[in-house]
């Protein structure tokens, strides 16, 4: 498995034939997919990721107005009229149970959009890294991990993450044979697994979204395996597949 699995360092660097007829797990540490991931943890009912904000408005004017949150954000801030940010820590069950997300960011949600060629999206983080793994596992088709980045440019949280599952993949002793996306993402997560949170603190990230974005929600998302959720996307929804695979 690990021989054919394919790593892209940003959601701009693959083709669609690079995706058709194999699983991808979309990565975006920070903070869409962790988001998703929390939201889902804490009862939401679904989500759904969007482009931009018009396709936003035309999901949410054909459902009832109490059964939906509008969550997002644009360079980290929160979008006008929308209930939530893209905060992982506002998605709490108080907020969320029972609702269909809608949610809106600025790449982690394109991300997930520009990969609808590919067989099976799930959507990976750290917080449920080992319910991808375990899922990762059993399944017989080609694996791409895919890192959201950021504006078309690699994100060391993601690229990190992507190690990190690779790691677990193959126990800690990557083959040769591994393509080179898979040796790059495994030689990062094995310089700094001892650091995740440090490292990530000192990311492109958090230096471009410091004061917007709260160190709460950084040191959140660099927490691994907390959540057993396993998101997959179907017919646009994505949710919680942890338990319910054949
Ligand atoms: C994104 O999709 O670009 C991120 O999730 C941005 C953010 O953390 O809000």
């Amino acid at each position: 498995m690990i021989d054919t699995l394919d790593v892209f360092s940003s959601a701009h660097s693959f083709k669609e034939e690079d995706l058709r007829d194999k699983t991808v797990v979309m990565i975006d540490v920070l903070r869409a997919c962790s988001t998703m991931v929390t939201a889902l943890h804490n009862g939401a009912k679904g989500v759904i990721a969007v482009g931009d904000m018009d396709e936003a408005s035309k999901i949410s004017r054909n459902l009832d107005s109490k059964s939906f949150l509008l969550s997002g954000e644009k360079d980290g801030i929160k979008i006008d009229g929308y209930s939530l940010t893209n905060s992982p820590l506002e998605h709490t069950e108080d907020v969320v149970a029972g609702k269909t997300v809608i949610l809106n960011t600025t790449n982690g949600t394109k991300a997930i959009k520009r990969s609808n060629h590919a067989d099976d999206i799930i959507i990976g983080s750290f917080l449920n890294l080992s319910a991808i793994v375990d899922h990762l596992r059993k399944i017989d088709k080609e694996i791409v991990l895919v890192c959201a980045g950021w504006r078309g440019r690699l994100s060391f949280e993601d690229l990190l993450c992507a190690g990190n599952i690779i790691y677990e993949l193959c126990s800690g002793e990557l083959p040769n044979s591994a393509r080179d996306g898979t040796k790059v993402a495994f030689g990062l997560y094995d310089k700094f697994a001892d650091d995740i949170e440090n490292s990530i603190k000192s990311s492109n990230y958090a230096v471009r979204l410091d004061g917007i974005v709260c160190e709460e929600d950084i040191s959140y998302c660099c927490q691994r395996s907390i959540l057993q959720v396993l998101p997959v996307l179907n017919q646009g929804i994505i949710s919680d597949s942890n338990g319910k695979e054949q």
